[in-house]
């Protein structure tokens, strides 16, 4: 089964913690910092849209781009239940283009981490600085090389009353490549609805980022400890980046 698909009407669930408004104050920090003031935001790897719907309740003009239609599903239905309008497409981010340039774009919460080829990173780079407005940003987080693969090699398992996940990772550290086995059983009334999928993640070192913003045409203009404007250090989990498009590509 592909990524996202069985995973896609418990993944709320399973983030429920995550303070999502938190992480878009924060981006309207860092649009502060650097004089930003956009009207339309494009989330890329937008999933059930945590990391949109925020900036559409706070009146951006919004779009979602997804891969997964079960992730994407979720997204307008939680969309048309707050009375919001948020364009969303399902489509994959390295091959995009927007009928209209938008003043932010952004990537949040491992979306880029699942992109595991370099050169496939530097083709959402170009998607991206194709659709961005001449003084617009671009602001996406990547999880830390030595924090993707963290977790213990071997199962884990959550059980709950309605929910069993058995989680089997494997992290390669000669190629940084970090992937789990899921095995999920969901209770549907009587029963349990089983799903299986593999995801594979990779972690990229801040100067690979920058080489590859570099070549897309855009300049960096901070790499910071998540949630923070200081700089990124060993311990640092995520990193957030915001680069904007270089002179000679506006
Ligand atoms: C961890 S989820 C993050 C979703 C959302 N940003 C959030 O924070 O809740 C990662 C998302 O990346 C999407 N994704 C992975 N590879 C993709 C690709 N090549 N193109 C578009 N979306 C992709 C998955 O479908 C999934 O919805």
């Amino acid at each position: 089964m592909g990524q996202y698909r069985g995973l896609a009407d418990i993944y709320d669930y399973l983030v429920a913690g995550v303070d999502f408004e938190g992480w878009i104050d924060y981006v309207e920090d860092i649009l502060k910092r650097f004089s930003c003031k956009p009207c339309t935001v494009l989330d890329l790897a937008c999933g059930t849209g945590n990391t949109i719907i925020p900036f559409a309740r706070r009146g951006y003009k919004a779009y979602g781009l997804d891969l997964s239609a079960e992730m994407i599903e979720q997204a307008r239905t939680k969309t048309r239940q707050e009375g919001l309008h948020i364009e969303f497409t399902v489509k994959d981010i390295r091959e995009f283009a927007m009928s209209e340039p938008v003043g932010l774009v952004t990537c949040f919460h491992d979306g880029l981490n699942y992109i595991i080829r370099e050169e496939d990173i530097a083709k959402v780079f170009c998607c991206v600085c194709s659709c961005l407005a001449p003084d617009g940003l671009f602001i996406f987080d990547l999880n830390a090389v030595s924090w993707i693969g963290a977790t213990a090699d071997g199962p884990v398992v959550i059980e709950e009353p309605d929910l069993t996940i058995i989680y089997e990772t494997v992290h390669n550290r000669e190629d940084g490549l970090w992937s789990v086995a899921l095995t999920g059983f969901v209770r549907e009334g009587e029963l349990f609805r089983r799903f299986k999928e593999t995801h594979c993640e990779r972690g990229y070192a801040p100067e690979l980022i920058k080489g590859l913003l570099s070549a897309a045409g855009f300049e960096t203009l901070g790499v910071y400890d998540a949630f923070t404007f200081n700089d990124v250090h060993q311990r640092s989990r995520r990193h957030f980046y915001v680069a904007r498009k270089s002179y000679e590509c506006r």
